[in-house]
């Protein structure tokens, strides 16, 4: 079945779906994105993607290319045409289309592409398989909290991992704290068990499953602190996972080549791997979506 793209108006063929040489997208990275994760044909976290998205958009003073409503329109719109039950919806607005200046052109029309792929649907025994991820600088610039497009330093950070042999990197600031990895949050539970991952401000992107997570683990009476920890603190930790709307829960076994508690998956990961998905099937996402640094 041929995939489907929407490309500024109008649903095209995916292998034709093209923007202009001029987008500023394009040239200068001035844009932004989300990944919504599609969960048994529904949207995982709607809301929250739709407000992450609006702050990454005032923040850089771009245009919305739509409201709210039509825009959800077309999300669903893309997952019908692609036939997703399980998988991801890739967003992405740009400043649109004008000659290449650097300050923000006067009346560009933002541009708005989007494109939807299958994924293999939720499995735990994949999720709590356990990955490796790996240390780097973080050399990102200093607002995460925006969802840009700008990935140069995720995509060098993914590719030590890979030539590693690792799943992910986590970045680490110039302070020795753990910020997150190249595109998912990242967690430990300490050996007396409690449950951290760094607080959000602009040295993060505040995840979705992050904060779907945080609220299934408030309910079901998890303690945690969001707060920033070392890479002392992770190495000496009893469990670590990643999350992110492409990895879920992921367990995480070892750190640097060192072995995380027994190097295997942790209790309290497969615990919130369970609650993260009984969250997302009864509540569709995160309830309090109104913090983004
Ligand atoms: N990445 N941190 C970073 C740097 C990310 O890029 C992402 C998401 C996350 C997790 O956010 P969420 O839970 O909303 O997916 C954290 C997406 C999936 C990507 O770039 O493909």
């Amino acid at each position: 079945m041929s995939r489907i793209a929407y490309v500024n108006g109008r649903y095209v063929p995916h292998a034709d779906g093209a923007v202009h040489i001029e987008d500023r997208g394009y040239q200068f990275a001035d844009g932004v994105y989300e990944v919504f994760a599609v969960h048994d044909g529904k949207l995982v976290g709607e809301q929250g993607h739709l407000d992450r998205l609006e702050h990454s958009l005032r923040e850089l003073q771009i245009e919305p290319p739509m409201g709210r409503g039509p825009l959800m329109v077309v999300v669903r719109e893309i997952v019908r045409r692609n036939h997703v039950r399980h998988g991801l919806v890739y967003l992405q607005v740009t400043r649109g289309v004008a000659r290449r200046d650097h300050p923000f052109p006067a009346d560009t029309i933002s541009s708005l592409v989007l494109t939807a792929r299958k994924a293999p649907p939720i499995d735990k025994s994949v999720l709590t398989r356990g990955v490796e991820v790996v240390t780097i600088p973080d050399i990102r610039w200093k607002r995460k909290d925006i969802k840009s497009i700008s990935l140069l330093p995720n995509c060098l950070g993914k590719q030590t991992a890979k030539e590693s042999g690792a799943f992910e990197a986590w970045m680490i600031d110039d302070d020795g704290f753990i910020t997150e990895g190249t595109s998912t949050n990242a967690w430990i539970v300490t050996k007396d068990g409690e449950l951290l991952t760094r607080n959000v401000g602009y040295a993060i992107l505040n995840g979705i499953t992050r904060l779907t997570l945080l609220e299934a683990a408030e309910e079901a009476s998890v303690r945690f602190s969001e707060r920033a920890f070392t890479l002392e603190e992770a190495l000496n930790a009893k469990e670590a996972f990643i999350t992110s709307s492409t990895s879920h829960v992921k367990a995480v076994t070892a750190i640097d080549g060192t072995p995380i508690g027994n190097g295997e998956a942790g209790e309290l990961t497969c615990k919130l791997l369970d609650l993260y998905v009984d969250f997302v099937e009864t509540r569709g996402g995160p309830q309090n979506t109104d913090r983004w640094n």
